[in-house]
This record gives C-alpha cells, structure tokens and sequence, in this order.
C-alpha cells in the first residue's frame, strides 16, 4: 500500500494502477461498515484507493469537527490488510483555497430532513466529494445507504455534472443487536447503547406493520414514535419516495423510512429501504 498526503503524491501514485478504480470516501475511524465497503470495493475493482480526510466544510458552526474521532494509526493498518492500493490522507490546505467556488445542495431535496436540521452540511459534503471523486480518477465509488440522503445527493450530482463514476450502494452494517454502525457510535456511554437501539427498533416496528398491511404514513410514524421514545430527542421520523418526496401511502419498492434522534452525546440516523 502506497499512502500519500498530497495532491502530486496521489497523482504519482495513481500511474501504477491499472483497470478499473475502486474509490472508498471516509473520514476514517474505520468500523465495521467501512470495512464491508472497502472489501467490496477490492473484490469488484482492479485498483482500489482510500481516503481518510475528515471534511472541514461538511460540518456545522457547533458540531463536533474537533471532536470527531480520530485514528489514524489503526485505520492505516487496517487499509494494508484489506489490501488497499492508495491510501489518500490529504491535509486541509491542500484540498481547499481561500474564497472557493461551491457547489450547491438542490433547493429541495437537499433541504429536507438532514439538509433542514444541518443547512449547509450538504453544501460541503458535495463539495469534498466532488473534489475527492475527481482526484481519485474513480470508475466505481461506493457510499453506505445510512446516508441515504448523502448517497441521492451524489448520484445526483453525477448525474447532473455528466461525471465518468458508478456510484455504487452499499448495504448498512449493524451490531449483532441492530445497531447501525456509525464512528459515533463511540460517544454512546452506560446505558445509551441499549437505548440507541431504538433507531432500528422502530424501524423493525415499521417494517412489521408494513408487511401485515399498515401503509398509512402517519399512523406508521406515530408507532414508530412510541419506540422511539427511549431517545433523549427524536430530531425526526419521516417515511419519503427513494427521492425524498413526502408520501401518505407506503409505495413498496420506491420508499425509505428515516429516523434521526439524538441519544447521550451522539446525533444517531438510521433507515429502511423497502
Ligand atoms: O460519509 C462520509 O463519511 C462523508 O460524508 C464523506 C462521503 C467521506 C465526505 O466527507
């Protein structure tokens, strides 16, 4: 495994791939999840690079950018035993200048749900993604659907900017509780990770309803409430077409199901494709 810092570095290192790139996006403290994404990753690509670079521009005035885990040292060996080619740890001078040109969430629906409790987040995670797509010289990048909303977000900035990438879904990873895992899972202190599990909870409560004939959206979110109410804060419950516009009627195949609520320290989301 090459790991490099720089911009001239990564395209150095670039010259000795060949076929098809595999491209893994984190902001590193790597579980579980990013391994299943950068194992697909290797399994489907020629080449596969990696990078770790925890995204100043994504995180709101008062959110936990300083805090946010941090570990580098373990993440480094864990890329050179899943084989990655490149590992990219670029520094934030090199990947941003003074008054730069942006690229904008869309009106709507990057300002439902986690664009309306996070204004702006949008703005800097298309902004890092575009620029870390376009370094990487990606054929395949792959995003976990617990973003969901990130994950249509890039897809539909491919789209509208003709970019030469797959983007490629990946299946959300969970404890052997139903925990979806998330880097800040580690904040979750005492008896919080028992009660974080109320995320998925209420999404198993969803899905039951769902499958014994309860499509009606409001009672599914007032049920799903209820097993919600283990969390400190529910910041939403929201039941949206797979792009993100409002339903009455559960629409099978074309819905998702998402809940963010805050439980301890951390800000938790999870959600249902069905
Ligand atoms: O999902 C993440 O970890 C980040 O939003 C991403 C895609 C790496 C961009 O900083």
């Amino acid at each position: 495994m090459v790991m490099v810092k720089t911009i001239e570095a990564l395209q150095e290192a670039k010259k000795l791939l060949q076929g098809t790139i595999g491209f893994v996006p984190t902001m590193g403290a790597l579980h579980q999840g990013h391994l299943s994404l950068i194992q697909q990753a290797r399994k489907e690509n020629d080449s596969l690079i990696v990078s770790i670079f925890v995204n100043p521009t994504q995180f709101l005035e008062g959110e936990d950018l300083d805090a946010y885990p941090r570990k580098d040292e373990a993440d480094i060996k864990i890329c050179e035993l899943i084989g990655v080619d490149i590992l990219f740890m670029p520094t934030v001078e090199s990947m941003y200048e003074a008054d730069e040109l942006c690229i904008g969430a869309p009106a709507v629906r990057g300002y439902v749900l986690e664009g309306e409790k996070r204004p702006g987040h949008f703005d800097g995670m298309l902004q890092v993604v575009m620029k870390l797509l376009n370094l990487s010289g990606a054929t395949h990048a792959y995003f976990g659907k617990k973003d969901a909303q990130q994950l249509a977000l890039i897809t539909q900035m491919v789209k509208n900017y003709f970019l030469d990438v797959n983007i490629i879904p990946c299946e959300i990873v969970r404890d052997e509780k139903g925990l979806a895992l998330s880097s800040r899972n580690v904040y979750l202190r005492g008896d919080e990770k028992e009660r974080a599990l109320c995320l998925s909870s209420a999404l198993k409560r969803a899905t039951k309803l769902v499958i014994s004939g309860e499509l009606d959206v409001e009672k599914l979110k007032k049920e799903m409430l209820e097993v919600l109410s283990e969390a400190d804060r529910v910041e939403y419950v929201a039941i949206v077409s797979r792009d993100f516009k409002a339903l009455k009627k559960v629409e099978i195949g074309n819905t998702i199901i998402l809940v963010a609520a805050w439980v301890g320290k951390p800000r938790l989301i999870d959600n249902l494709w069905i």
